[in-house]
């Protein structure tokens, strides 16, 4: 089996609402995060062993400024630009590696400036 899905409008959001007015999402929706610094989506991932995994976080940015975020696992935190994919409709994947725990990780994506992040349909581990 591939890897599991965490839907972005299950996990906890801090600034920003589950939304679903743009075509392409999986699951039952997307979060379009407050056009805010801070703003967030926080996953909960339990993992059966502790190591290295592949974190795919699935986005759009129908805008043509990156909207940068803070991916931040148990703490430890690395930022990635999400670039424009050219529409509120078209969805890219960003990918990363990231040391998991064994048992419950929390995965936080922080937008870092002012137009908060993009919008995020869902991580994948
Ligand atoms: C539009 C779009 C939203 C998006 C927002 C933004 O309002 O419909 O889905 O989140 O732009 O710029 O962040
Ligand atoms: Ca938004
Ligand atoms: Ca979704």
């Amino acid at each position: 089996s591939g890897p599991a899905a965490y839907q972005a409008e299950d996990a906890t959001i801090s600034q920003g609402v589950v939304e679903s007015n743009h075509a392409g999402y999986t699951g039952t929706g997307f979060v379009n995060y407050d056009n805010v610094t801070g703003s967030y989506v926080e996953w909960t991932v339990n993992a059966a062993t502790a190591g290295p995994a592949t974190l795919e976080l699935r986005f759009a940015n129908g805008t043509t400024a990156s909207r940068p975020m803070a991916i931040a696992v148990n703490g430890t935190s690395v930022t990635r630009d999400f670039t424009g994919t050219g529409a509120w409709t078209t969805w890219q994947t960003v990918t990363l590696t990231a040391d998991l725990a064994q048992g419950v990780n929390k995965i936080r994506a922080t937008a870092t400036t002012s137009n908060g992040g993009p919008n995020v349909d869902r991580l994948s581990v």
